[in-house]
């Protein structure tokens, strides 16, 4: 399985900062010695994706990628965007279910699913974002609150024929919600049981398929603790968010080993 360290740049970044940032990256990743299944996404603003695209274009292990996407194709769906608009400008994966989209912006658990078909559906790779607020943890629903989120997704994937085609197009990440932009980052018993029962629940809902698909670890990712979480079990890759800003940050964590 491939390693995937994704930068979410969240609402950051000029186009011209973007370029930079991308081509940057870009050169550090051409003079690094990575493992071969390492592989580098970043979600940038939907204003940066062209840009951004065109300065990662020729390393195809450096990818970018959306942070959002709308369940149709086209239509009177103000400030929305379409699976075929985020291909167009070059972005080859996208977010969904982000807790910042869940708990700020008030999506729930069957638009998520929805949206995370349509865009697999319409020709792009999804990185679903999990995860349990301080409250949900406190109160004993961890697995309860995974289960829930991933049932409805595997649910409506299943329904739509989609699972066999998930190794290569469908990431998981787990971001429980009070370590995102804390500094608070989740403890490593912590992070291995929360991703063993991601697993577990993947394996339940997908059958084998839910073995191969690659679960990230997000909130409060530093240089100073990627490695340590990237030798966990079942941690796949790290999605980052304040440290992905400085492409040579970003770049200690892309290559933690
Ligand atoms: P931080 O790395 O800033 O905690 O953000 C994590 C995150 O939300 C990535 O999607």
């Amino acid at each position: 399985m491939n390693t995937i360290i994704a930068a979410n740049w969240k609402m950051n970044k000029t186009r011209e900062e973007a370029k930079e940032s991308v081509s940057e990256l870009f050169r550090l990743i051409a003079g690094a010695d990575l493992p071969e299944t390492r592989r580098v996404f970043v979600f940038t603003p939907f204003t940066c994706i062209a840009d951004a695209a065109e300065a990662a274009k020729a390393n195809p292990k450096l990818l970018i990628g959306g942070q959002d996407v709308y369940p149709a194709d086209h239509g009177a769906f103000t400030g929305e965007i379409s699976p075929a608009m985020l291909r167009d400008a070059g972005a080859r994966w996208v977010l969904a279910g982000h807790s910042e989209r869940r708990h700020i912006i008030g999506e729930n658990d069957d638009f998520v699913a929805e949206k995370t078909a349509f865009a697999l559906q319409n020709g792009l790779s999804v990185m679903l974002c999990i995860g349990e607020t301080l409250q949900e943890r406190e109160d004993g629903q961890l697995k309860d609150v995974l289960l829930r989120q991933l049932t409805v997704v595997a649910n409506n994937l299943k329904s739509k024929n989609l699972v066999g085609s998930l190794p290569q197009t469908f990431a998981v990440a787990y971001e429980p919600v009070w370590a995102i932009g804390t500094g608070k980052v989740a403890g490593e018993a912590e992070v291995l049981d929360a991703h063993a029962a991601v697993r577990s629940i993947l394996e339940d809902l997908l059958g084998p398929v839910g073995k191969q698909l690659p679960i990230l670890y997000g909130g409060s990712v530093k240089p100073a603790n990627a490695a340590s979480l990237l030798k966990l079990d079942n941690v796949d890759g790290l999605l980052v968010g304040g440290a992905s800003l400085e492409a040579k940050t970003f770049m200690q964590i892309v290559a933690a080993q």
